[in-house]
């Protein structure tokens, strides 16, 4: 044990106090999807981790799929994030903001008036999704996007990341995982386009790869993250023949980009299909650059993926829900207290900001 967890890691233009990672957590606190003090409050509690990530964020009002997510698309918006990194700034963390288009995994019942829900082909996600106006709700069918459409998306991931960083993020981390906009381009069940945007390896990777692209070229690579679960799972995502073809492909024009880093999860501790570990292994050597792991951590697994080069960083999702003080908590031994998962995306304090240090 060679305690590498509480050492300091420099990521791109920032250096983080420890390699403790808060995971992008969607907590449905955001009323009229802008940020409040409640928010900012909760991010600040948890800023002894090295860097947080913020809750699923979208770029486009096509991208509020779920009820409460805060979005970064408008003037509102922007200042309620200042006031969140702002906070965190002053209680001495990091923080990158994830931004989040959910595509088909969506409602109108949720989305603002004149937003559509959107995917590369017009196949509805499978089962059904909470909505706060008609409860649970079957997946619509999503409108097939057209070339103007994709443009439109991409361009709006780069004014979201051009606010990310007006708002006072140290980054933006682009959520390519879990079954949302991103992952539906690389994914097989939810892309059966036969233009440029499908078909072959490099046409499933195209549209990440040009929104890293153009991401990178407005910020700066050094404050722009990916997230990807190779596995897939969530939202109807399946693994097919050239799955990992796929992902090494993306990862060898990451590396040409240069990312800041890529996140990789595995959910398989939430009922998700596991990675391979030679997948992972040979993302990791493809990419070359900084790797964040998650799932399902504790602190003897993390020193261990550490120690064992899996991982630079390790990020901790549900055990900062109910530990603010968890850098501390791992640190020291000190017990976990358990979640409270009834109220992981109830609106209000309750389950969220009113857990105590210690
Ligand atoms: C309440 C909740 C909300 C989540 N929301 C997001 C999200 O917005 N974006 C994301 O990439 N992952 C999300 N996740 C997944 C977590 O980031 C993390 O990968 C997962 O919880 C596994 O890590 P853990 O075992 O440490 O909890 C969420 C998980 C939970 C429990």
């Amino acid at each position: 044990m060679t305690d590498l967890l509480f050492s300091e890691f420099k990521l791109g233009r920032i250096t983080l106090k420890n390699r403790v990672v808060m995971a992008p957590m969607t907590r449905s606190r955001a009323i009229g999807n802008v940020p409040g003090d409640l928010i900012a409050t909760y991010y600040a509690q948890r800023a002894d981790a090295g860097l947080l990530i913020t809750e699923g964020t979208s770029p486009s009002p096509d991208g509020l799929g779920y009820a409460r997510i805060p979005g970064l698309f408008d003037d509102a918006q922007q200042a309620g994030w200042k006031k969140v990194t702002d906070a965190v700034h002053a209680a001495g963390g990091h923080i990158f903001v994830q931004l989040m288009h959910t595509g088909r995994v969506g409602h109108e019942a949720n989305l603002p008036a004149g937003a559509r829900v959107l995917a590369p082909s017009a196949l509805a996600a499978p089962g059904e999704m909470y909505t706060d106006a008609k409860g649970m709700q079957p997946h619509p069918v999503p409108v097939a996007m057209t070339e103007a459409d994709i443009e439109k998306a991409i361009s709006e991931y780069v004014s979201s990341s051009q606010r990310a960083i007006a708002a006072g993020f140290d980054g933006v981390e682009l959520h390519g995982a879990n079954g949302y906009l991103i992952e539906q381009f690389l994914n097989v069940a939810s892309n059966q386009r036969t233009d440029r945007w499908g078909g072959s390896v490099e046409g499933r990777v195209r549209f990440a790869v040009e929104i890293a692209r153009r991401v990178t070229a407005a910020i700066g690579a050094d404050r722009v993250g990916l997230r990807l679960s190779p596995a897939g799972g969530p939202g109807g995502m399946v693994a097919d023949g050239d799955t990992e073809a796929v992902y090494l492909q993306l990862m060898k024009e990451l590396r040409t980009l240069g990312l800041v880093y890529v996140h990789v999860v595995d959910h398989s501790s939430m009922g998700a299909p596991k990675p391979s570990s030679s997948l992972l292994r040979g993302m990791r050597e493809a990419f070359g650059g900084t790797f964040i792991v998650a799932g399902n951590f504790d602190a003897a697994r993390a020193e261990a993926a550490l120690d064992g080069k899996y991982g630079d960083l390790v990020a901790f999702g549900r055990p900062f829900i109910g530990n603010p003080d968890l850098v501390t908590k791992l640190k020291t031994g000190g017990e976990l207290r358990a979640p409270d998962f009834k109220s992981f995306y109830t609106p209000g304090p309750e389950g969220y900001t009113d857990y105590p240090r210690g």
